[in-house]
């Protein structure tokens, strides 16, 4: 990332950088040792990156703020007691829980609802990432889930 660009994405993303009820999600883990906000830190960062390189044409707004959200679903998925059945495990049901949470803390519009809903698909098929931003994080997602699990980077 050069040094404009480094620029621009924090000024697009202090806000919620530095949200106290955005880094509650420190308190909880993604994958590995990994909390949720680095996570959510690296794919907004990855999805950024990615824009710049596709040239995608992004709205930055809709795409950081669905990123940084994605995983805004506040509670220990580790939890085993959470996991009622197996179609209401973690995997299918977050992206929908951490949509509410965003609509209700943060009242995001529509564009960066589809970016949360979606960001689970195929695992969610009928979910599907039907924007440049909810393609983009959606594979942003899954490049740093690989890293932070597989790689362990
Ligand atoms: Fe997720
Ligand atoms: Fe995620």
């Amino acid at each position: 990332m050069s040094l404009n660009e480094r620029k621009e994405f924090v000024s697009l993303t202090k806000k919620y950088m530095e949200d106290p009820k955005v880094r509650q999600l420190e308190g909880y883990k993604a994958h590995g040792k990994i909390s949720v906000f680095s996570h959510s830190l690296s794919v907004a960062e990855t999805a950024y990156k990615l824009n710049k390189a596709l040239k995608t044409g992004c709205d930055l707004d809709v795409l950081l703020t669905g990123a940084f959200l994605h995983d805004y679903y506040l509670y220990d998925w580790h939890d085993a007691r959470l996991f009622v059945n197996v179609f209401k495990m973690h995997g299918f049901t977050h992206p929908e829980k951490a949509r509410e949470n965003a609509v209700r803390d943060f009242d995001v519009d529509e564009r960066v609802q589809k970016v949360i809903r979606c960001h689970m698909w195929p695992l969610t098929f009928r979910s599907f990432p039907s924007s440049r931003e909810a393609m983009l994080v959606c594979l942003a997602d899954k490049i740093c889930a690989l890293k932070e699990t597989v790689l362990r980077w």
